[in-house]
């Protein structure tokens, strides 16, 4: 974290999970074991329907709701589809895009990821763009070049004012789910690459400014360290976000 030039986010991704029901008893735990004082932006990211039910029940503990997915549309005949200017009616403040199992299950591509960081930026919602490697990529050794390009892929178009809005984040696939956790080592070379890479095209200042997460196994134990990394501004965290003692002993950590 370098907390002088930029936010610490502490992003939860609950994925298909929990209801709507569960999240007031939720928010409640987390509250009863959330440090007094925290130093980050913390967000929930739920499917679309919980939405509202987190923002209401998020708004006496600072606790901002975040989307999965949006639509690149910005309207008309997309059955199943929610737009930008939908989560945005409802008081949405953040959105995932291009989680890697939405790469995977939906095979969305990086330009596609691009158009939806673009139609939420244009709505005002902060996208959380992920990117990340699979197992093969990072053994044969083609990470950083990957990464690179999806990153850039993802920016496409987006000007230096959107980009103070963007939050990028770095979940290796391999270590998503799998309780294999990427060392702060290897969290942070990406991270560092990854600001490497938004500073060529953008430069120092803005490349300075952008919150960069890391995600993939994070946990109650393991945070401190990761976020202990100069390029770690945070975590997008998807298991243990669903534990509330587990998701506030994250956020405690981000205090240090
Ligand atoms: P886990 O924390 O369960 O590995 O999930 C990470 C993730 O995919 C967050 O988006």
């Amino acid at each position: 974290m370098n907390r002088k030039y930029r936010k610490t986010v502490i992003a939860g991704n609950w994925k298909m999970n929990m209801t709507a029901s569960e999240i007031k008893p939720f928010i409640e735990q987390l509250k009863e074991n959330m440090p007094k004082t925290r130093a980050c932006d913390v967000v929930l990211c739920t499917p679309a329907v919980m939405i509202p039910a987190m923002i209401k029940a998020g708004k006496e503990v600072k606790v901002a709701a975040g989307g999965q997915d949006v639509s690149k549309y910005e309207k008309g005949a997309y059955t199943g589809e929610v737009s930008a200017t939908q989560l945005a009616d409802i008081g949405t403040k953040y959105c995932i895009v291009g989680h890697s199992e939405r790469r995977q299950y939906h095979g969305e591509d990086d330009m596609l990821v691009n158009a939806k960081a673009r139609a939420l930026l244009e709505k005002g919602i902060a996208p959380i763009i992920c990117v990340g490697e699979s197992l093969e990529q990072r053994e044969a050794g083609v990470t950083m070049e990957y990464v690179a390009y999806q990153v850039k892929a993802a920016l496409n178009g987006i000007d230096a004012t959107q980009l103070r809005r963007c939050i990028i984040a770095y979940e290796p696939i391999w270590a998503i789910g799998t309780g294999k956790t990427a060392t702060s080592e290897q969290a942070q070379e990406v991270c560092e690459g990854i600001r490497a890479v938004i500073r060529k095209i953008y430069g120092a200042r803005p490349a300075r400014a952008v919150s960069i997460l890391y995600g993939g196994s994070m946990n109650a134990k393991n945070a401190a360290e990761l976020l202990a990394q100069p390029d770690i501004d945070g975590g997008l965290i998807g298991g243990a976000s669903l534990k509330p003692v587990d998701f506030a002993t994250i956020i405690a950590a981000s205090n240090q």
